[in-house]
Parts: structure tokens; sequence; C-alpha cells
């Protein structure tokens, strides 16, 4: 998506449309349901206990699956005791690579449009162990408890092999990949030899962590075997990318595999398809009846790919006047061959500033560990906690403010490709902010201000996540006589209001209330190939559906007939208002959708549609901006650091939904709370086994470590995106860990370049 973006390919600005022709619904959002702060419709089924999970879906005589894990790093199984699992009460079946069906291999996430798996490794097929945790057995018995019993009765004895579960080593045989078809390098003149001329320089290394997947509801799937076609309710990112991988898999027709997920208790880049779903169905074929899986907190650790280590440059060189000479930023990021996300750093580098020249470079060091994926903001999230902290590294030593030297950056063009951007009012987003925020009030002397045992400092960085819109949405329109319309789309609600923002979309589109739009979604058996990832449904959806009302006008007209008022109009003179049809600029022509279909004497009308390629994203240079800022309190005794102020200004386009909205950048500020403060899987790195694998161990924030979190924005509608909205599901993550890692520096005078910021780093 963003190599694509990167690659800017240049049409003509006359060929620029499809891409290119604002959406009229921009102009006319204002006085319409986009805007407005609509609750949540999934949201009383929630709370009352209505909607239903992946795991809560019941089957006539359904059985439960448990699995068991590896317990080395690399090697092969000897030998594998199964008996006392075998005779434990309630069993049916123990699954081994010895009687596990033989399966295809996994097409990898990104390594074609519909593929939703997490590596393509070859699990429970041969003796091999790939990674400490893997899957070694699968057990079905009756009931959940029962199957979690015998699963923890397996014996298993290894012939170790050696492993690299070493981040320092494996660096030393780093490589480079492709992330998306394009390399992950940049080189932009000579940015060593610029650094080392530039009057004012920093140059220094930053650590994250790996992180896990944490979403409340664990991984889970009910399915069954319906004759050769798989029926699943899946907690899932992409219903139609895990119907597509599984039949790749399972050597079936992408038609043969039924999904639904009409709710997912959260997402983040980790509900795509890992080996539960594939040995479990793999199992339900075995003992042929439904099967239901759910993994344990511990079983996501094991088998969910997380967000992986980095280790990363920044090298800032500036003239006197504070404008960049030289932007550096290269490093490593651990990784599996097994996999296609390198995590890719260097994104925010790519767009954020101008600089003379510029360097960027990231490697990946290959180690024997679950692979890792995609967690919100892949990139970007660590890439601007380096970054964003070098930035007010280089403001200290020049003495100047780090907004200010901020702005002095701002780009006129994307550095890195030379396209326009479409949109970008980040200068705007930091001033609001900073006037929303009291920066002048900041001491930029660190460690002058104490309240008792508390030493309090200001911090900001910058945000931002790029605009995407992955081809292959699709949506149907199906409009009745009463005037309530019918959006069937393939698309996925983790919480984030899919359905209710589209609701509002479709209503302002066509013309009517939000109560006479109902949104369908999380269904194969609706059309559409949608991810929800990349912060890019709603854009996706939303050209989908002005696709699809496009295909309607078109419909309606020639059922309006000659004694329409609208006869003779063409499609692109006509918009949806006041229940019905209407002539641009002209209140007297319009006819009511009820009349429309009434004298064509039809019940209803359906239409069903795609949109245009995502050409807008080869045109120009598209992204969200945002500025964070945060006032930390550092325990002068303990080190204990405290958040105890957060604001987000953001420059994301049109907002569709203030609450739902809101919302999600709140959430991504709050997860950005945990990779600045708490967050960090530990790896053991004699065993290449995670620690930490519990909630227990693994620290998420809680109630007590968020503080009160403002969120403000532009709400300038982007003129090439539909709808004018552009992604907000992550850029809230981004940026967060930069403005505290610079609030404590102005706390303390410490700077702390590894994350997690915790107190043993503070004292
Ligand atoms: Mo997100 S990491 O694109 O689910």
């Amino acid at each position: 998506m963003q190599a694509i973006m990167k690659k800017g390919v240049g049409l003509a600005p006359d060929r620029w449309i499809p891409g290119g022709v604002p959406d009229p619904l921009i102009a006319r959002a204002k006085n319409g349901s986009i805007g407005t702060a609509l609750s949540r419709i999934d949201g009383p089924l929630k709370v009352q206990g209505h909607a239903r999970f992946a795991a809560e879906f019941d089957i006539e005589n359904m059985t439960y699956a448990a699995l068991a894990y590896s317990t080395i790093p690399k090697g092969r199984i000897a030998a594998l005791d199964v008996a006392a699992a075998e005779a434990s009460p309630g069993v049916l079946l123990v699954m081994t690579h010895h009687n596990c069906p033989r399966l295809k291999p996994t097409p990898v996430f990104l390594s074609d449009d519909k593929a939703a798996g997490g590596s393509d490794l070859p699990v429970m097929q041969d003796e091999c162990i790939y990674w400490n945790g893997q899957p070694i057995a699968l057990v079905l018995a009756e009931t959940h408890e029962q199957a979690q019993h015998a699963a923890s009765l397996i014996r298993a004895t290894y012939v170790e092999e050696p492993a690299e579960t070493c981040f320092a080593q494996a660096k030393k045989h780093a490589r480079h990949v492709e992330f998306q078809g394009e390399p992950l390098q940049v080189a932009i003149g000579d940015a060593e030899e610029a650094l080392a001329a530039a009057p004012f320089a920093v140059d220094s290394l930053y650590e994250t962590p790996r992180h896990n997947h944490n979403a409340i509801e664990l991984h889970a799937a009910t399915l069954i075997w319906d004759g050769d076609d798989l029926r699943l309710h899946d907690a899932t990112q992409g219903v139609a990318h895990t119907a597509w991988t599984l039949a790749q898999i399972f050597g079936l027709d992408e038609s043969q595999v039924h999904v639904s997920s009409p709710y997912v208790g959260g997402g983040f880049g980790g509900k795509t398809l890992w080996w539960h779903q594939i040995l479990a169905a793999a199992a339900a074929r075995l003992a042929k009846r439904p099967v239901r899986v759910t993994l344990s907190r511990e079983g996501v650790y094991r088998l969910v790919g997380g967000r992986a280590n980095t280790e990363q440059r920044v090298a800032l060189g500036a003239d006197t006047d504070g404008k960049f000479k030289a932007l550096i930023h290269t490093g490593y990021a651990a990784m599996t061959t097994h996999n296609a996300m390198p995590e890719p750093f260097i994104l925010p580098a790519m767009s954020m500033y101008g600089a003379e020249a510029i360097k960027l470079d990231v490697q990946v060091a290959d180690l024997d560990m679950l692979a890792n994926t995609f967690m919100r903001a892949p990139g970007e999230s660590v890439g601007t906690f380096a970054l964003e902290s070098a930035i007010d590294e280089l403001a200290e030593r020049m003495e100047i403010d780090p907004i200010e030297l901020r702005l002095r950056n701002e780009p006129g063009k994307d550095p890195v490709n030379g396209l326009p951007f479409s949109a970008r009012h980040s200068a705007q987003a930091w001033r609001d902010g900073a006037e929303r925020f009291g920066w002048a009030d900041r001491n930029a002397l660190p460690g002058m201000r104490r309240e008792g045992e508390w030493l309090v400092g200001m911090g900001a960085a910058g945000a931002t996540y790029p605009y995407y819109r992955m081809p292959g949405s699709a949506a149907r329109l199906t409009l009745r006589r009463d005037g309530h319309v019918t959006v069937d789309v393939a698309a996925h609600e983790m919480g984030m209001g899919t359905a209710t923002v589209h609701t509002q979309v479709t209503a302002d589109r066509l013309g009517l209330s939000s109560e006479q739009v109902t949104v369908n979604y999380g269904d194969t058996s609706l059309p559409g190939t949608i991810l929800a990832g990349g912060s890019q449904q709603t854009a996706a959806v939303g050209a989908a559906v002005r696709a699809a009302f496009d295909a309607m006008v078109a419909e309606l007209l020639k059922l309006a007939g000659n004694t329409s008022p609208l006869a003779g109009l063409k499609p692109s003179e006509i918009e949806g208002r006041d229940g019905g049809l209407g002539k641009i600029g002209d209140p007297a022509a319009h006819e009511s959708y009820a009349a429309i279909l009434a004298r064509a004497q039809r019940e209803e009308l359906q239409v069903e549609a795609k949109p245009a390629m995502p050409l807008e994203i080869m045109h120009w240079s598209m992204h969200s901006h945002g500025a964070m800022f945060c006032e930390v309190r550092v325990n002068a005794i303990t080190g204990e650091p405290r958040v105890s102020r957060f604001l987000g200004s953001f420059d994301c386009g049109r907002i569709l939904n203030p609450k739902t909205a809101a919302s999600q950048f709140r959430g991504g500020m709050i997860m950005g709370l945990g990779l600045a403060l708490t967050e960090e899987a530990q790896f053991d790195e004699r065993k290449g086994r995670i620690m930490n694998a519990s909630l227990s161990d693994y620290h998420l924030p809680v109630h007590m470590d968020v503080p009160k979190i403002e969120v403000m924005w532009t709400d300038i509608p982007d003129p090439h995106t539909p709808m004018g909205a552009r992604g907000i599901g992550e850029i809230g993550i981004t940026g967060t860990a930069a403005a505290i890692a610079n609030a404590v520096y102005n706390a303390t005078g410490k700077r702390v370049r590894s994350l997690p910021i915790t107190l043993d780093k503070l004292i």
C-alpha cells in the first residue's frame, strides 16, 4: 500500500479521474448525518449480551479443541506420548503430526490480495519444530475443560537443534527485504556527509521491545464441515481473506468456505488466520463433528505473532536556522523467514519532514521464533518513537522550541517521491493543540518544576499514518419502496463503529435518515474483499457505497421515465436528498424513491458495484497527521512515571462521527501509553520462549494508568478521499511514546531511548 503510493506513478492530471474528483458528499455533509455523534448501533446489543462472538455460537454435537505447545525453539519431536490424553475423560481425538490431514502451504498475509496467514510454516505436518510454542497436538473433547486437561497430559521428547534466538547474534546476518514489493530503503543525496557537515547534529540509538496482541476477545472459531464446505464463525479482520486462505490450505474453491464474523472483540492486526482455525478445521474433518477452538491467553502468546523488537538509529543534522540538512533513520527489526512483515519503522520519516539529504534503511534479523505480524500502526508506532525523540534531542541542543523546530521542517511536498500532499494541515493541528494544551507554560529547561515528590514535565511529538484504500471492496444496495435501504458489505465491526458510520454515510449519500438504513456486514455471503486494517476500511466501504449509489441512480433514472420531474437528467446532475433523487442545485426537480418505484411497479431495487481502483494514492501523497501533547509526573524518589494529562490534536480529513472517532483516537493513545510505559514481551534469548505469557505478567495500561485524554481535530476534508475522510484507527498510537519520552526528559533531564520507560530507567 505504502509502496504503491511511494512509487508515485504519474499520470497526466486530466486522467486523475476518478480518484481525483472530489466526493460530492464532502460539500453536502454539513447538515446531514455525517458529523453527528450517533451512538454505536452495536452498543445496546453488546451491553445486553445479545451480540454473539465467534466462541458463542452453538452448533449441535459440538466438540472443543485445546492445543499443546512445544517447549523447544528448533528441532524434532522424538516421541510424543498421547496415551494419557487419549484415555482422559471426554476425549474424542488427539491429533498430532501422525494423523493430521495433509495441508497445503498457508499463503502469508500480504503475499496475495486475499492472503491472511500469519506464517507459511508447516505445522503438524511432520516432526519438525520451528519455534518455541509451536502446536504439537490438538485434543478434541466433549467439553472445553476436558480438552484443556487432556492437552496438559501430553508429553513430548525432542531432539534439539541449534536455534538462532539471540537478536545481537542474528543482526550479524541481517538482510534487506521488500515490503509490499518495494525495498525498505531510501537514499536522497549523501546523508552521512551532510550530517558530518551540519553545524548541529544528533545521532542516537533507540530500542523498542516485542509486543504481544492482547485483544480482550481471545482468538476463537466455531466451525463445521458441511459436506466439502467449511463453515466458520471466526474472530477475524477479514472474512473474505480468511475464506480464500483456508480454501488454499484445504484445496477447496473459495466459494466452499463460509465465514461469518459479526462482532470482533478487538483486532489491531492480530485477528487474521493463525494455526488455531486451520488445525481446528483439520480436526473437525477427522472427527466429523463441529469444533469450537478458543485459545487461552497463553495460547495467544504462543500462536499469534506480535510486534517485533527494533533497534533504530536516528541521526539529524540541521543548519543554524533549524532546517534539516540530513535525516537518517536506519536499523534492525527481528523477523522470521516465514512471514512478510519487516517492521517498517522508516515509514514516518518518509513523509513527515523535509531534508536536503535522506537515508532510510530497515534490515531484518532472522530469529527462530513465532512469526511477528502487524500490530496497530506497524512501523509508525515504534518509528515515531525514535524519530520524534531525536527531534526533541536536536531542539534541546539548538535551544529551539521543539514544536517550532518541527514547523520549520514541514515539507511542501512529499520528501521522498515529490508528489503533492492531498491535504496537509499538520501545522494547524500543532498550533491548535499547543494553544489548547497550554504549551506556552512549559519550562524549556528540564527538571525545573517540582510538586512535592513529583517532577513535572511537558512533551510533544508528531503523529502520522498513511491513507490507504485497498482494492477489492464492493457493496450491494437494496432500496425498498418504503424508502428503506439495506447496505450489504463484507466489512468488519471490531468495536470501532463500522456499522454506525456507514449508516450515516449511506443516509447522507441517499438523502435518507439514519433510521432508514440497515448495514449488513461480517459475512462472506456479502460483497467485497475488505480488510479491517491499514485504517482503510471506512474509505474502502465508503467508496463502494458511492459506486453502488451511482449505479442505483442510473437504474432509477431509467425507471423514472418521461413523466418524472427527473426526466432527461444525467446521473452526474443527480444527488440523493429528502428521501429521493433531486437535481443538484434545483430544489424543485425532485422525486421520492417511493414514487419512482411505485410508478415502475417495483417493490425494490437492488444494485451492486465495485469502486474505481484507488488511483488517488498514485497522484497524491496521502497521510493523516497529528500532534500529541502530554504532561508527566515522575516520582523523584521512586522513579515512577505517571502521565497526568494527554491531548491529541489530529488532522485526519473530515471526521464522520465525532463520538466513534474520539473513541478510536483515545483507544490508540491508550495503546500508546502501553507502548511507552508498560508493554514488553519478555523473550528468553536462551530458549526463544516468551516468558510473560499472561496479562498478569505482560503489563497493559489499566484505568489507574490512563489520564484524562482530550482529543481535537481540524475536520478539514481531504478532497481526494471518499467522504473527505482519512483513516483514524491507527494514528492515535503513533507519536504517543515519543511525546511521553520527551515529557519525561522535560521533567527529569533523563533521556530514555529504550521502551518501555519503566521506573528502573529513571532512578
Ligand atoms: Mo491494523 S495493524 O492494520 O489491523
